[in-house]
């Protein structure tokens, strides 16, 4: 029987709750399609860090690099340890070492969800740039605490990195419906964005059969909000691709449907599924967090490792509960009874 060894990280607050719904779900799947998730747990969080004085141990991604996938929930508990800190040293390391540079976020509205623009059909596909720009991590601090302190954040665009998101993207809208937005702030980036768009244009005489259209991040935001039926594909830097993907989740009715795929394309290291939401801890020990969107993520797993018949049937056992108008609205229905109604679904 096929066998796929999967590293799960809950991490911290609602990731715990919600990684153990989407695997209750996605082992049904595996039972129900003739094939075996073996699941190895890292305990890896800001607990973890406050134990031990790191977020995961220093051979903790050649650990994970074996794996065929990774399961993550959520990373950061501000309240104890600086997200800064929590965030570099678990969640952004992995996806940078294993060159997961295309983060596949789609926004569309399930069945059954109406969202705050009043069930506007749209299906969105967002791709944001996953290892370099404005998270590069390069800059420094001088003068801290001073009246003089200067503070840098370099934004890092290479060649390489922005032409590979690029083209993923073009492939996208490609097998789609032909339309690429391109989204910069080359208005007031001079380097950077002026860059992207500019390989945009280069790129775009490779793919005469998609209509690509630059748009300035502002008045992106405007659109998926008043138009969100034009867009198809929109490709976008790290921080632009971040920030529009809560857009996108909201549009869609909220943080608990959005789902994200970390991926590597070239599949030589794993790849990573974990909901666009962070830890919520605002809801954390609540038992209301919607855990459809680490289930969407675990669907995308599925078809990432090529189980087809099995990602479509947990996305149709999704939709037919949110159909059902189970976990349509954010904190009414516990996480629970909405976990329990997809297994039945499934
Ligand atoms: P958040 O996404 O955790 O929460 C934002 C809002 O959305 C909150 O009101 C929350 O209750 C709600 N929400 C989130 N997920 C939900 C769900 N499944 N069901 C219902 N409601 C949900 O964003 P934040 O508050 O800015 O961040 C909290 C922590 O998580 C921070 O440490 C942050 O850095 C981290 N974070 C981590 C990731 C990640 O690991 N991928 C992503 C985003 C934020
Ligand atoms: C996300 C998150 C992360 C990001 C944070 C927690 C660093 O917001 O996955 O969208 O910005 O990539
Ligand atoms: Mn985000």
């Amino acid at each position: 029987m096929k066998s796929y060894r999967i590293a799960l990280i809950p991490g911290d607050g609602i990731g715990r709750d919600m990684t153990a719904a989407a695997w209750s779900v996605l082992q049904n799947a595996a039972k129900a399609h003739g094939f075996v998730f073996e699941a190895t747990e890292f305990p890896w969080s800001c607990a973890f860090y406050r134990e031990t004085g790191t977020m995961m141990p220093a051979d903790g991604i050649e650990t994970l690099r074996s794996f065929d996938a990774i399961l993550l929930g959520a990373v950061g508990w501000p309240a104890q340890v600086p997200d800064a800190v929590s965030l570099h040293g678990l969640l952004l390391p992995i996806r940078k070492s294993f060159v997961q540079y295309a983060n596949i976020r789609p926004h569309r509205l399930l069945a059954g969800v109406e969202g705050p623009l009043k069930a506007t059909a749209f299906d969105i596909l967002c791709i944001r740039e996953n290892t370099e720009g404005e998270y590069s991590g390069a800059g420094g601090r001088i003068h801290q605490g001073t009246a003089d302190e200067v503070a840098v954040e370099t934004s890092i665009f290479t060649r390489k990195g922005v032409e590979r998101i690029l083209r993923f993207a073009f492939e996208q809208a490609r097998s789609r419906r032909g339309k690429l937005a391109s989204v910069t702030k080359s208005n007031a980036q001079k380097y950077s964005m002026v860059f992207w768009d500019d390989v945009t244009r280069q790129l775009s005489a490779e793919y005469p059969d998609v209509e690509v259209t630059s748009y300035h991040i502002d008045a992106m935001a405007a659109r998926m909000v008043m138009a969100p039926e034009t867009l198809d594909v929109v490709v976008a830097s790290n921080l632009f691709g971040d920030i529009l993907t809560d857009l996108g989740a909201a549009i869609q009715g909220g943080l608990g449907f959005a789902a994200s795929a970390n991926i590597n394309p070239e599949r030589n290291a794993p790849s990573m599924f974990e909901p666009v939401h962070g830890s919520a801890p605002d809801i954390a020990h609540l038992g209301i967090a919607n855990p459809i969107a680490t289930v969407w993520s675990g669907a995308m797993m599925l078809d990432h490792l090529g189980e087809k018949d099995a990602a479509n049937a947990v996305m149709t056992a999704i939709e037919a509960v949110t159909k059902s108008g189970i976990g349509t609205v954010p904190g009414r229905d516990r996480t629970d009874t909405i976990t329990a109604a997809l297994l039945a679904a499934l």
